[in-house]
């Protein structure tokens, strides 16, 4: 059985490692390789500020939510594990701020301790009239894919630094199963004209004493001010940008961004700045997580479909893994690989 996953980002990564962890032992000679044009810390998931926040409106898919909490609840079980560092991973508390009153998230039962700003706080905040305060997770890109891809190096994963120009060129190699986790390119391989680019600048600056995170929501989803401590760096951002492809930095959209931040908290004045970046999010309407087929001539191969994860990947990302091993699993029964659940007690 070989299993070929493009994308070499979090939810390359990610799924590659939950399907061999589920099946390695099931199936015998589970070969699996991961191809990618780009590798870490040159993905687009290195350079997210890596909080752990789904969208907050309602209108988002529900087995989306699922898949969020997943996530949220199975890197929690992290937290005490000693491997937490390792991974990028850690607890941090802060602020969603708004202008007018709003109706609590879907999200709020699976963040720990949310509550409503009190009045004392929002005069914290000049100019926010509204918020909430909670404790999330930072997941950062920068560790956690190396850590990912440690884990499927020592399991005999092997990686290919190489750009794939269509699926039939997997067909024509024997591969039995495509994984497709090429997040915002994902168009290149098979036409969906609902996936677009979101573009995003973020600047990181020197500032240890800034301790919360910071979210303002203003306008539509992250094109308002928001600030983000990570380990070492804060991330500055605020800038969605829907169709636009450039992944040059902006003068422009540093300068709103700096001034924007510095509005929101006046104590950043003070922070160097040491980094800059712009990268796209895979907006959707939905993830596409689904199981498809190809065909190169006589042969064909199954695809099973990850991407479109917005600005949420690291937020969702196990969920829709485990997703993905699921749908694995069925490919296997209909192959007669393994036996269906219910026949395996
Ligand atoms: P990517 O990380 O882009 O990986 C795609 C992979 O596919 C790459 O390895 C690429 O080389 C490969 N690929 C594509 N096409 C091909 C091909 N034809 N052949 C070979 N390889 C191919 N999310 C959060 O949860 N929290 C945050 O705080 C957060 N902050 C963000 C801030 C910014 C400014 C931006 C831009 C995004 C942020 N996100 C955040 C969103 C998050 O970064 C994305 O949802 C996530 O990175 C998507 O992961 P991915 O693996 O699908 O894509
Ligand atoms: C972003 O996409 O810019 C983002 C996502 C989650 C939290 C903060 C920012």
């Amino acid at each position: 059985m070989r299993v070929a996953v493009i994308g070499a980002g979090v939810i390359g990564l990610s799924t590659a490692l939950c399907i061999y962890d589920q099946y390695h032992s099931a199936v015998q000679a589970l070969e699996m390789e991961v191809y990618a044009d780009r590798y870490t810390p040159l993905t687009t998931s290195d350079g997210a500020a890596g909080l752990w926040q789904p969208y907050s409106d309602d209108k988002r898919d529900t087995q989306e939510m699922l898949w969020n909490k997943e996530t949220f609840d199975y890197l929690c079980g992290y937290l005490s594990s000693g491997e937490a560092e390792e991974m990028g991973l850690f607890p941090i508390s802060g602020y969603n701020l708004f202008t007018h009153p709003v109706p609590d998230p879907p999200w709020k039962d699976i963040v720990l301790g949310f509550r409503k700003l009190t009045p004392k706080e929002l005069q914290l905040f000049p100019g926010y009239s509204y918020g909430w305060f909670n404790t999330g997770l930072i997941l950062e890109g920068k560790t956690y894919l190396p850590w990912l891809t440690q884990r499927l190096k020592q399991r005999g994963v092997k990686f290919f630094h190489k750009k794939i120009e269509s699926f039939q060129e997997m067909v024509a190699q024997g591969v039995d199963v495509i994984v497709n986790c090429t997040g915002v390119h994902a168009g290149k391989l098979q036409p969906d004209p609902g996936l677009l680019p979101g573009r995003g600048q973020i600047i990181k600056v020197l500032a240890p004493w800034v301790k919360h995170f910071v979210v303002t929501h203003e306008s539509t989803t992250y094109n308002s001010p928001y600030i983000i401590p990570g380990s070492k760096l804060v991330t500055l951002g605020g800038i969605f940008q829907v169709g636009n492809w450039n992944e040059e930095n902006s003068p422009q959209d540093r300068k709103a961004i700096w001034e924007n931040c510095c509005k929101v908290l006046p104590i950043l004045k003070n922070a160097k700045i040491v980094d800059e970046w712009s990268g796209l999010r895979p907006v959707r309407d939905t993830v596409r997580l689904e199981r498809d087929v190809v065909y190169h001539g006589p042969l064909k191969s199954e695809v099973i479909h990850n991407y479109g994860h917005g600005g949420f990947g690291l937020t969702i990302h196990w969920g829709c893994a485990m997703e993905a091993a699921k749908i694995f699993g069925r490919i296997l029964e209909e192959k007669k690989l393994v036996q269906p659940p219910q026949s395996r007690l």
